[in-house]
């Protein structure tokens, strides 16, 4: 550079500085914009997320967004993306999705924190809670019965968190045979053709299957919105969850999901209690794991979180 600089005479300075005129004025022709934040969404977790019969998306997870979004005073949007686009199995093993790798989009939104799942990517702090669950044919014809998972075959949904490094950490051991089902319908049929003997799921309710009454903890946190490990999202997200939470605002809308949304099954979104008290807890109960207890296990439908 020095070198450059003694040889410039002031006429091709001029030139140069000409020459950044004119590309400051093609780079730059209207003002920065703020970053839009997008949050992908499947669009078929009624009542989180889902293409209404209308083909409106709507959902309890897009009013959060916006909430949540108007607080930190963030511009967002929505996009509907297949499951995969954020998350997978790939020979046996989690793996995160194309999309949110390669920047689609900034966000998957309420995702299950899992140990395989912070390997490679960062959670929001949570917004709901999760639980895991078996769930096999009515009756349970084939005696299934998770302590004997060594002669069982599990299905679980394509990128699951409820998978066999859960079964293992959780201390059931090794399953005879684990098969990966694209969506919950070809996750039905394995089972009513007999080749699967239960589906490894956060699923509390079907209306057509047995869900078996022990509940597992696979998650590491709950649910939240699930980004790239350099994400900034989580930086501004946090605090305004936060605020929103304790502005009680949160447990209203939850309240009102069940009107608002309707639900595939009988459960309901039922934060911990609804008496006015349980409205402020501590920040950092919030922020603890003990937030786990802010609302109940009961979430229904969790297929959701993928
Ligand atoms: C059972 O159902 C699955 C999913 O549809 C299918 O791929 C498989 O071939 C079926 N197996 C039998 C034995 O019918």
């Amino acid at each position: 550079m020095a070198e450059v600089n003694r040889r410039s005479s002031p006429l091709r300075k001029m030139n140069v500085l000409g020459l950044l005129c004119v590309c400051g004025l093609v780079i730059l022709p209207t003002p920065v914009q703020a970053k839009t934040w997008v949050f992908a969404v499947g669009g078929n977790r009624r009542p989180w997320n889902f293409i209404g019969d209308d083909g409106v998306l709507k959902g309890a997870d897009l009013d959060l967004i916006q909430a949540v979004c108007d607080v930190a005073n963030q511009k967002c949007a929505t996009t509907v993306v297949p499951t995969e686009a954020c998350v997978q199995t790939v020979r046996g093993r989690f793996y995160p999705g194309e999309g949110l790798m390669a920047g689609w989009f900034d966000a998957c939104t309420s995702y299950v924190s899992s140990i395989d799942r912070v390997n490679a990517l960062q959670f929001t702090d949570p917004i709901r809670t999760t639980t895991s669950t078996f769930t096999v044919l009515q009756g349970n014809p084939k005696n299934f019965d998770p302590l004997n998972l060594q002669n069982a075959v599990i299905v679980h949904l394509n990128g699951a968190f409820t998978n066999e490094q859960c079964t293992i950490r959780i201390g059931l051991g090794r399953p005879k045979a684990v098969l990966v089902a694209a969506g919950i319908a070809e996750a039905k049929e394995l089972l009513l053709n007999r080749t699967a003997d239960a589906l490894f799921s956060p699923r509390t309710t079907f209306n057509d299957l047995e869900v078996l009454p022990g509940r597992y903890r696979c998650d590491v946190s709950g649910v939240g919105m699930m980004v790239k490990k350099d994400s900034e999202l989580p930086v501004w997200w946090n605090p305004a969850f936060q605020k929103y939470y304790m502005s009680g605002r949160y447990n209203d809308a939850c309240d009102q999901i069940n009107q608002k949304y309707g639900v595939d099954d009988g459960d309901t979104c039922h934060p911990i209690k609804s008496s006015a008290d349980t409205r402020s807890p501590p920040l950092s109960l919030l922020l603890s794991s003990a937030s786990l207890l802010l609302f109940s296990t009961q979430f229904y439908n969790w297929i959701s979180s993928t």
